[in-house]
């Protein structure tokens, strides 16, 4: 049987998708009553047991805010060796392997560690950000209100996350092996503005703030600075040119091209009024 954890997320409600599709039994887990097939709460170490009875292969996801690997991934990895998972694919993120500072790293070397069987996903950056993070400049003012000047990003759709997933979860030859999983093209945030207007025909613009701007901005919105530091991390990162990498990774696993930021845009435009 398959675990899929963070199933209510923007991953893993596509992997949800993808493996009902296929007609792929499995169970869901949430940390909430009610929102899940079982109960699984990363900062409750007494819900892996139950989580874990009868699981083959884990879904694994690390919940944005739990950045303590050895407090809350180590434990629950250590359950899945005593209740003999076979396989665990975790949802890492695009430069893991050279960075080894973030919490995924550090959950990949648990894994690799305790001997389960792993795939690692790498994905680039999720196109869906714009509409949950920066959904309400977007819908509002028709801005894009991120510090990334001119720099490039490799955009991934999450519903191509969720097909990676699924085909890692039920093939075999997949054990063993890490996949850097990017859209097939890097796009400023200038283009992403032309092609929000394009496709709506509605005129959309790229404010690029900085970095003091934005931090006021959304500590105004009430988000914390910790969540602040790290969206400043990731838009400065795309900012000096390191997220603009294209790799083939998701073509291959797909067997077909991954889903361009024009589409996402067409199939997005209901949520943008
Ligand atoms: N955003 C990006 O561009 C990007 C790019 C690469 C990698 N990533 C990585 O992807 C992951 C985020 O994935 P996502 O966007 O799908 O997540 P998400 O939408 O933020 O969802 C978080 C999930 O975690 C679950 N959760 C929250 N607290 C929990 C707890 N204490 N115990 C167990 N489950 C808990 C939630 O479910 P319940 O509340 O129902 O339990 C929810 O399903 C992060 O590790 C992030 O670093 C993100």
């Amino acid at each position: 049987m398959i675990l899929i954890t963070g199933s209510t997320g923007n991953v893993g409600k596509e992997v949800v998708r993808e493996l009902q599709s296929e007609g792929i039994p499995f169970v869901t887990a949430s940390h909430r009553s009610g929102h899940g097939d079982r109960y699984l709460n990363f900062e409750d170490a007494s819900s892996f047991t139950g989580a874990l009875q009868g699981i083959d292969s884990v879904f694994l996801m690390r919940p944005p805010h739990l950045a303590d690997v050895n407090k809350y991934f180590r434990p629950f990895i250590e359950e899945a060796v005593k209740q003999n998972v076979k396989h665990i694919v975790f949802l890492s993120v695009l430069g893991a392997d050279k960075n080894k500072i973030v919490p995924h790293a550090k959950i990949e070397k648990v894994i690799l560690e305790s001997n389960i069987p792993y795939t690692f996903l790498r994905p680039s950056f999720f196109m869906q950000n714009l509409l949950t993070e920066h959904g309400e400049e977007l819908r509002e003012k028709h801005d894009i209100y991120v510090p990334a000047g001119k720099g490039k990003t490799s955009f991934i759709d999450v519903r191509d996350i969720g097909v990676a997933a699924m085909k890692t979860l039920i093939q075999e030859e997949h054990r063993g092996k890490a996949y850097d999983l990017t859209g097939n093209e890097a796009l400023s945030y200038q283009e992403v503005a032309e092609i929000f207007s394009e496709i709506t025909g509605e005129s959309f613009t790229y404010s690029n703030p900085s970095i003091l701007e934005f931090w006021k901005t959304y500590r105004k919105k009430g988000m914390s600075n910790d969540k602040i530091v790290v969206m400043v991390g990731i838009y400065t990162t795309a900012k000096i040119g390191f997220a603009k990498r294209v790799t083939k990774d998701l073509h291959t696993l797909l067997e077909h091209a991954p889903i361009t930021f024009e589409q996402f845009v067409k199939d997005s435009i209901d949520t943008l009024k």
